[in-house]
């Protein structure tokens, strides 16, 4: 019952999208029409990860130690109920190490992302197919309808979301690979990056990594889904107090562990060069936080790793000053309300959660992330474009049947 109870409230908070993506988005065109393959790019939290665990320790008795098999771990939503959910973070909490300055999965826990290249791992988070979990399927089903092939052309590119590109490397020699792959089983046709949120800034790290000859033959556009180019004020709250993420019924408190162990995390704060230097993004009753002090903010709430993270990771995207080198579609929601500062109590601090203030964006990005790509309007000669909804939230604009139709456009089916 109470396992139930938990589900109905995942479905009325996991945005109500995922109802409605049985519906047909056009008609179909002939099979066969397919003019640029597509590779679909998550974002942070838009991968299956599959575990096994061989654990020296557990939390508390009720937690499995040792499994046979792999098991969904993320998102899986029978164990996220309240009772087993200090196993499932302890389980996807990462370990840094301060020397290395690498993370590790959690002792014992061995995670497997799998079936890079198809799309299964990004449509759903729940293998199960429930539907509050539905990230990309949605974009998948309707170019499908439109003449695509699963694992064909149309593929995708699961990550270890919890990191940042520092300790990705793998992933992008995967990822090129994948590139040259779909382009040669689909005739030589170049392909699209469609991307969403973290995914995004994934994407612009590699292409500022890759010649422009490379991404003149294989690429022919990126199209970018609720991008944080700048990051986002609402990753201060979650190293500093949790977050449940909109995702699923929970004390942030709870999950504060594991969401401040991802490098990615860090990587998402605010930068410097999208917010001014005397701006207060958090304040308590004995200090107040622009983005300079990011130093004594981690200090502050006894994280000092978390600055460490901030320092190994906040020069990977040059403040995405550094443009993609590719025609760039944006589009992103708008008009919704996304924290933007945080106002502590005493009482608050650094535990509970605060005072929010908010500021316009897509309800987790704020405007002036989303509105990064402007930054390389002069700085190269392939088209930028941008579009916008306005009430449509970070998450729900996988599912929007105007962004659907816009894509299919985009591409031409
Ligand atoms: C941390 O990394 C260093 C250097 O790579 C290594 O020697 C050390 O064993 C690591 N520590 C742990 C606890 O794994
Ligand atoms: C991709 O996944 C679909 C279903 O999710 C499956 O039917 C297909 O065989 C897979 N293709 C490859 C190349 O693995
Ligand atoms: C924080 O900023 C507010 C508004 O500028 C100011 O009134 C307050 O004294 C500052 N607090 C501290 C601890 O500096």
């Amino acid at each position: 019952m109470a396992k139930r109870q938990e589900i109905l409230k995942i479905v009325s908070l996991f945005t109500v999208f995922s109802l409605f993506t049985t519906q047909i988005f056009g008609k179909p065109t002939e099979k066969g029409a397919v003019t640029n393959p597509v590779i679909l790019v998550p974002g942070d939290g838009g991968s299956q990860f599959f575990a096994k665990l061989s654990k020296p320790s557990v939390i508390h008795y009720w937690c499995s130690q040792h499994t046979t098999a792999y098991f969904s771990l993320w998102l899986n939503l029978e164990m996220v109920s309240p009772f087993v959910l200090d196993c499932f973070v302890d389980n996807l909490r990462l370990v840094y190490n301060e020397t290395s300055r690498k993370t590790s999965n959690s002792p014992g826990v061995d995670i497997q992302i799998r079936e890079f290249g198809n799309t299964s791992s990004v449509e759903w988070l729940d293998p199960s197919q429930v539907s509050p979990t539905s990230y990309f399927s949605p974009i998948a089903n309707a170019l499908v309808k439109a003449g695509y092939q699963r694992g064909k052309s149309i593929r995708g590119a699961p990550y270890d979301f919890r990191k940042a590109p520092n300790e990705l490397q793998d992933f992008f020699v995967k990822f090129k690979a994948l590139v040259e792959d779909t382009y040669k089983i689909n005739d030589n046709k170049k392909v699209v990056f469609v991307c969403h949120s973290m995914g995004n800034v994934m994407m612009l790290y590699f292409l500022n990594q890759q010649k422009q000859s490379w991404k003149d033959k294989f690429v022919s556009s990126m199209i970018s889904l609720s991008g944080p180019w700048g990051g986002a004020a609402k990753t201060l709250r979650l190293m500093a107090s949790g977050d449940n993420l909109g995702l699923f019924v929970v004390n942030p408190f709870t999950v504060r562990p594991e969401q401040r162990s991802m490098p990615s995390s860090a990587w998402l704060l605010p930068y410097d060069n999208f917010w001014d230097k005397d701006e207060i993004v958090v304040s308590q009753p004995n200090a107040n936080y622009t983005v300079h002090d990011y130093k004594q903010f981690f200090e502050d709430i006894k994280f000092p790793n978390g600055f460490h993270m901030r320092e190994d990771t906040k020069n990977l995207l040059q403040g995405s000053e550094v443009a993609p080198g590719i025609e760039v579609h944006c589009m992103n929601g708008i008009k919704v309300q996304t924290p933007a500062s945080f106002k502590y109590s005493a009482k608050q601090w650094p535990d509970r959660q605060p005072d929010t203030i908010y500021g316009d964006g897509d309800g987790t990005v704020n405007q002036r992330s989303l509105y990064g790509f402007k930054r390389w309007q002069s700085k190269q000669k392939q088209k930028i474009t941008h579009t916008e909804y306005a009430g449509v939230d970070h998450m729900q604009i996988l599912g929007h049947d105007k962004t659907i139709a816009d894509i299919r456009d985009i591409l031409g089916v």
